[in-house]
This record gives structure tokens, sequence and C-alpha cells, in this order.
């Protein structure tokens, strides 16, 4: 039976003060359930204070992108060695933001997988399409692509490890979410996809995570899903009342 992951991203938000607020709560009032997990991925000056204040509770903390590199002279970027020295669990992969204004590709998604689970860190990775490629068909043969390339020679065990969030464009910060059957459409050809080029046995494993406006009225829906295994949460994450409301949803 797969848990359902729910990951706040907070993307560029808040200040520390707020940030460790939200985290002292969610910490005091999470959800301790086998069936659910719960992540917030912060800005990187956060997380240090975060590790901390999440420490005995069943709130992990996630970094929002990371460089494939150990170290070197890459002014600005962190380091996956760095995400695991200070005790963070989970990063996200090529958001749909980052594939857009930072110039992250399929191929540098596929080198940040490697180098997550060299050090430790479970890679959430992001794939969904553009409006204009929905209504010309064409998503299910673009996440098939992002998904292929982002597990490209990882093991089995690491595909069954990676988190895969199903994030169209189109629903993101928009208001719009796909309908629960499209979303779970896709997730499954997802689960499809992960199956041929591993086994059954593995892409019945693998967490996929819908993305794109959820928030408390729509996410016992998504969840009811056969294919959804949880949600990356971006404006209903900002709050920690309806972040733990998702959090609860997730437990049943
Ligand atoms: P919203 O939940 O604000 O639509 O953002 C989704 C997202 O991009 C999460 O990574």
């Amino acid at each position: 039976m797969r848990k359902n992951v729910i990951a706040g991203n907070w993307k560029m938000n808040k200040v520390l003060r707020e940030a460790n607020q939200f985290v002292e709560e969610a910490a005091n009032k999470a959800p301790t359930s086998d069936q659910v997990e719960a992540i917030v991925c912060v800005p990187f000056p956060f997380l240090p204070s975060l590790v901390e204040k999440a420490k005995g509770s069943s709130i992990k903390i996630g970094a929002q992108t990371m460089h494939f590199e150990e170290n070197g002279a890459f002014t600005g970027e962190v380091s996956p060695v760095m995400l695991n020295d200070l005790g963070v669990t989970h990063v996200v992969i090529g958001h749909s933001e980052r594939r857009e204004y930072f110039a992250e590709t399929d191929e540098t998604v596929n080198k940040k997988a490697h180098a997550a689970f060299r050090h430790g860190l479970t890679p959430i990775v992001c794939v969904g399409e553009t409006l204009k490629q929905r209504d010309a068909n064409e998503t299910m043969k673009h996440v098939e692509k992002q998904v292929k390339s982002a597990i490209e020679g990882l093991s089995d065990k690491q595909v069954a490890e990676t988190i895969i969030a199903y994030e169209p464009i189109w629903a993101i910060g928009t208001g719009k979410t796909a309908s629960s059957e499209d979303a779970n459409e896709v997730c499954s050809h997802i689960r499809q996809v992960i199956q041929q080029v591993t086994s059954k046995e593995i892409a019945e494993k693998v967490v996929i995570q819908y993305g794109g406006s959820v928030k408390p009225a729509n996410i016992d829906e998504l969840l009811g899903q056969s294919d959804i295994d949880g949600a990356l949460v971006g404006g209903a994450s900002l709050e920690v009342e309806s972040f733990l409301q998702l959090v609860e949803a997730g437990t049943k």
C-alpha cells in the first residue's frame, strides 16, 4: 500500500520568523499516521532553523532545488552535500518554474535525481504539460518523455523511492485544477511508463503526486483516485491551517 505524501512548496515566500512559526505549529499539530508523510519545501535560508524545529515531529523539511555537483565554482548554488549535511530529506527537482525561468532541462533533472540519491535525498521530480500541449493532445507524449529522461540510469530501488509530481502548468497558481479523472489518467500513464522501464512491482511502489491549485476543498477527490498518492501544493501550503487540513486528508 502506497503512502500519501503531502508536500508544501512555499516557493519564494515568507521570512524566517513566519517560517519558524509555521513549522512550530505544524510540528505540534500534524497527525502521526503511517498512511501520510508531510513535507515542507522551503527557501534555502530557512533550512537549518526549520530542520531543528521539525525534529522529533512527523514534519520533514525539503529544499526547492539544488545543483547536481558536490562542490565547486558555481556561484550562488547549493549542493546536495550541503542539504544532506543540514538534515534535509527531500528536494524538488525540475519544477516548471525552474524549467521556465532558470534553464532546468530534462538532462539537468536527470543529473539532479542521481545526485539526490548519491547524497541520501529523496527527489520530488516535477513533470507536466503546458496548455498548448494539452490542447494539441500532446500531454501523454510530453510527460512520458520527461519521466523517462528523469529516471534514466537510476536503479530499480531508486526509481521505487522517487516521488513524481504531475503538475499541469496551466493549473499552477491559476485556481484551475485538472479534473480528478484527468489528473488520474495522466498519473496512471506515468505509472505505466515506469512499469515499461522497470517492472510492475517497482511501478506500484512509486508515489505519484498531483499538483496545481490543490486545496482543502478538492484534496479528498484527488486522493480518492487510483493513481494519485498525494499532492505538491503551492498557495494552500502557506497557511498552517490549510496545510494541516491537507495532511489530515492524507491520513484517510
Ligand atoms: P499552486 O498550488 O499554488 O497552484 O502551486 C502548485 C505548485 O506549483 C506546487 O509546486
